[in-house]
């Protein structure tokens, strides 16, 4: 392992009001993707990059997450009984595959406050943050490239998505200047501005790297857009005093606390199953052949 991070920070407290009314009662990050929790997702992402110690920070009706992450005797016992050892090793693996924390937010005030409660656990440390709510494809190596530029440069690493100029108004922007490859270094961030207006293409995503520096420029952030204690502001504040990179990236990211993002993520990643997958195409195919007035297939 090439970078210095050992931690991760993964704040999953959010009310997910997006996707109600589904997340009245469950964690938008237990969503299923095929038959994944969106959460295990991030934490194998985590431990591919060679990070297993991993703080969740969960809120209110969260029990769920704990649960997924705990051994389960009970079924693990009727797994070995039924000689259906797979599924046993599997659920072990998920238990076992990261040293996981979790600490309570109190109170969803925003996703800047959610990364300060996790100060004490991580200490005086570079760590890395991955919502709990965005999948980002094996392939598409982000959270890998931004540990390698942190490793090389010593400066926190944020993951910019290259998204339409349509879309740029939903996200935060990035001012930046490029330098080699996927890194650039950020000048300016603008929360949510109209298209014509936005500084750039560059949207800021759910991957960040830190140094232990974003903690003191977190506690003295007010409160910001919607009265919560936005992280954008912190990393503006933090580019002010020293320098903030940007890795850049085209595809591979979904955020599954929006409803059609969920829906790609879902089709995508049930695609690309061995077991699932091809049956899965046929049906797709069938179902656009008759939309499109297409004889039905053989
Ligand atoms: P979102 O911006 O998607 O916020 O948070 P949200 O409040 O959960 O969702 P909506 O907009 O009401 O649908 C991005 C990530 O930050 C976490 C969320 O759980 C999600 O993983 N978060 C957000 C917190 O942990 N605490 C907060 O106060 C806000």
């Amino acid at each position: 392992m090439a970078h210095p991070v050992r931690k991760a920070v993964v704040p999953a407290a959010g009310l997910g009001t997006r996707f109600l009314p589904v997340t009245k009662a469950q964690p938008k990050e237990m969503m299923p993707l095929v038959d994944k929790p969106a959460i295990q997702y991030v934490v194998e992402e985590a431990v591919a990059v060679g990070i297993t110690d991993i703080l969740v920070i969960t809120g209110r009706g969260k029990r769920s997450l704990e649960d997924h992450f705990d051994r389960s005797f009970e079924l693990e016992y009727y797994l070995r009984e039924a000689g259906r050892l797979d599924e046993l090793e599997e659920m072990k693996r998920i238990a076992d595959m990261a040293d996981i924390h979790y600490v309570r937010q109190g109170e969803p005030k925003g996703l800047g406050h959610a990364v300060s409660v996790a100060a004490e656990h991580v200490g005086d440390q570079p760590f890395a943050v991955l919502l709990g709510d965005d999948i980002m494809h094996q392939d598409a190596g982000v959270l890998a490239g931004m540990l390698d530029a942190f490793g090389r440069l010593g400066h926190s690493v944020v993951a910019l998505k290259e998204v339409p100029a349509t879309e740029i108004s939903a996200y935060g922007c990035a001012a930046v200047r490029p330098l080699e490859g996927h890194l650039v270094e950020i000048e300016d961030l603008v929360e949510k501005p109209a298209a014509q207006e936005a500084p750039s293409n560059l949207a800021v995503m759910g991957r960040y790297v830190f140094g232990p520096q974003i903690f003191e420029v977190l506690s003295e952030t007010k409160p910001g857009r919607g009265g919560e204690i936005q992280l954008t502001d912190a990393i503006k504040a933090l580019a002010e005093r020293e320098p903030v990179y940007g890795w850049t990236f085209r595809d591979g990211r979904y955020d599954v606390g929006n409803k059609l993002d969920y829906l790609r993520a879902t089709v995508e990643l049930a695609l690309e199953r061995d077991d699932i997958g091809p049956p899965f195409r046929q049906f797709l195919l069938g179902r656009l052949a008759k939309d499109l007035g297409l004889p039905p297939r053989g």
